[in-house]
């Protein structure tokens, strides 16, 4: 197996020649390590997990089951992308698992960001759990573990995400990307044909909406914050600030306030829009969105997404702000 420490003469996949001669190589060496061996992944579609399936997929086909929890705090359309890349187009198999009321029953009422996060973790880790206990025959379980993972937490993906080993299953590991850097991973990612807004999107909180459901997670705040989201998105690409912006997402906080529709009070929740640039997360800056960029994300978040009365734009710089709200 392979070691844990990224020799300091290996290149860096910057190319796509290098990337096809790391694939031929991650291919041979899980063809040889699991054999006729069985294999489960936990399959988030963050840019990881991704790049692990399409490897494991072009190297073992069949042999690898990939397990796609939707936890209900996914970004709008995030599950239909998993199943129809990995599922339809990539022929995987792939379980599909929509938990989103066991995870929002559990979070019901729980206001604390860490009880929050860890309900969130350890119920990722159960249904995981659970379905792997399913499957026969299962001896190894494939990460999407990349080396900063490494150098930050001993080789654990690192403390943010959901999910881990499940710790009373037996399984030996395969980390096929577990010496390479994110820029690396994309340009692999690419070269495997994964579509652009999977291999090149933007940092995205294990927890998913569900920190940027600030407080007691409501279903109506929920949907709030990814409708929003959603619409962000859709204008940043328009307006090409998705290429431009490090990341970028609305924060719904748990408070109302006065508005005024059709001559009638209203008492509604606002909508935060964050931008920041940033390098490795431990600064960011706000961006400079154009006016008429914003004044359209206001008007469609005032006509389409219920129970909102204001739109505001974070200006604030980390420190002493984070980058997410809770
Ligand atoms: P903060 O809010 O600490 O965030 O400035 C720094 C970066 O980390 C991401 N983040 C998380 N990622 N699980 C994750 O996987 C989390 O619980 C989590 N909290 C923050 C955040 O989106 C930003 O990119």
């Amino acid at each position: 197996m392979q070691s844990n420490v990224r020799p300091d003469d290996m290149v860096r996949i910057t190319n796509s020649r290098l990337a096809q001669k790391f694939i031929d190589e991650q291919v041979a060496e899980i063809k040889t390590q699991v054999g006729d061996g069985k294999v489960l992944l936990a399959l988030s579609g963050g840019v990881d997990s991704s790049v692990v399936a399409a490897l494991l997929i072009k190297a073992i086909g069949k042999q690898l089951t990939c397990v796609h929890v939707n936890h209900g705090l996914l970004r709008k359309g995030e599950p239909e992308q998993v199943i129809e890349v990995f599922g339809k187009q990539l022929d995987a198999n792939l379980i599909y698992i929509d938990a989103t009321d066991r995870f929002l029953d559990k979070l019901a009422g729980v206001s604390d960001p860490e009880t929050k996060r860890k309900i969130i973790g350890k119920e990722f880790i159960d249904v995981f759990a659970e379905e792997a206990h399913k499957l026969e025959g299962v001896k190894f379980l494939a990460q999407g573990t990349i080396y900063p993972d490494i150098l930050e937490s001993h080789g654990v993906k690192a403390h943010h995400n959901v999910g881990g080993l499940p710790e009373d299953l037996d399984f030996e590991l395969v980390e096929p990307v577990k010496l390479l850097f994110k820029d690396e991973v994309r340009v692999v990612g690419k070269e495997l044909g994964l579509p652009d807004n999977m291999v090149y999107r933007q940092p995205f909180p294990g927890p998913g909406l569900g920190v940027r459901c600030v407080g007691a997670i409501t279903r109506d705040r929920l949907e709030a914050v990814r409708e929003s989201d959603a619409i962000l998105r859709e204008e940043f690409d328009i307006a090409g600030l998705n290429t431009k912006v490090w990341q970028y997402f609305t924060v719904v906080p748990p408070f109302t306030s006065t508005g005024i529709k059709d001559g009638k009070r209203t008492d509604n929740w606002p909508v935060i829009i964050r931008a920041v640039n940033s390098v490795d997360a431990t600064a960011a800056t706000p961006e400079e969105i154009p006016y008429e960029v914003l004044f359209k994300i206001r008007d469609r978040i005032f006509k389409e997404v219920k129970g909102v009365n204001r739109v505001l734009y974070d200006i604030s710089t980390k420190e002493p702000a984070t980058i997410e709200y809770e």
